[in-house]
């Protein structure tokens, strides 16, 4: 198991008698550990022997990796429902969307769950430990879903639809929509939180929500996998090529946009007039 929870009670489960393996005797013999124990009422020596303790050991170390696939696999699943939420959300408002609009603003929506391997990773680089309660507290994508639209104007309308939900709490914005990375990047991210109800308690759970537009995740995706090949290091004319497919790509998205609108002031006009 890649996560691991801090196991500081070993030593207390080591020599618990609750798991019924310490032998009882009058002498310290040699390789055996001594310890000293209140039972029924007077002290009675309890000695263990070096190689049950190993044993138990592994043991404990057992049950404790077994507690830790447990918590881990419970995580998963709180993570998994808070994505399924909000997948179902957005499809509603969608649809609702297609209801009244007679548009859909969604076009597609991609969702992941991090992977042991990522979560670990980007805990060692922000310098934490790799618990479950640290990857909870600090790791904000574990949750993971992106929604692609087809113009500029859909990303905001989405974005407010999500933000208006009375369980959906805003967390964090990042607009790289009005303010582009310098590479070039462009998309709306949100940190939003959401409640899993589950039969014993609620679970506020962050889920990563990233918002861009059919060609912004074009160029997202090409970038991405030119990132990883060079791993960040791309020859300078590269990432010169790139800025300028981001030109393009924005100037494509205005360009639909404008389009769009027209068109759609066209229709308008039309039902106004029939
Ligand atoms: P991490 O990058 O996940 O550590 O988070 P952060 O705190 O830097 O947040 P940010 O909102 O900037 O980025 C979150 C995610 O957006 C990243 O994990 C990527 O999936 C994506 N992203 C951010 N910047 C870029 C970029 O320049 N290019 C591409 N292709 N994706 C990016
Ligand atoms: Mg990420």
């Amino acid at each position: 198991m890649k996560i691991k929870n801090t196991l500081n009670n070993c030593e207390k489960y080591t020599f618990s008698q609750n798991y019924g393996i310490i032998n009882l005797s009058e002498k310290e013999a040699p390789g055996q550990r001594k310890l000293s124990e209140e039972k029924a009422g007077m002290d009675v020596e309890i000695t263990l022997d070096k190689t049950d303790e190993v044993s138990r050991a592994d043991e404990i170390d057992e049950m404790d990796q077994a507690d830790e696939v447990d918590s881990w696999k419970e995580v998963m699943l709180i993570y998994t429902s808070a994505l399924k939420q909000i997948e179902t959300k957005l499809e509603i408002l969608n649809d609702e969307f297609q209801h009244v609009h007679r548009y859909n603003p969604i076009e597609h929506i991609k969702s992941r769950i991090k992977t042991s391997e990522s979560i670990v990773k980007k805990l060692k680089k922000n310098g934490y430990e790799s618990t479950i309660p640290n990857m909870i507290q600090h790791v904000n994508d574990i949750a993971g879903i992106r929604v692609i639209c087809s113009f500029t104007s859909d990303i905001y309308r989405i974005a407010d639809m999500i933000s208006d939900q009375k369980d959906v709490k805003v967390l964090k914005v990042k607009d790289y929509i009005t303010f582009p990375k310098p590479s070039g990047y462009k998309s709306y991210h949100m940190i939003i939180m959401i409640p899993v109800y589950l039969s014993d308690r609620i679970v506020n759970t962050k889920v990563e929500i990233q918002i861009r537009t059919v060609a912004m995740d074009f160029w997202a995706s090409l970038e991405h996998k030119i990132h990883y090949k060079f791993e960040g290091n791309a020859p300078e004319h590269i990432k010169n090529e790139l800025i300028e497919c981001a030109r393009m790509v924005s100037d494509l998205d205005a360009r639909m946009l404008s389009l769009n609108d027209e068109i759609q002031a066209i229709e308008e006009k039309q039902e106004i007039t029939s």
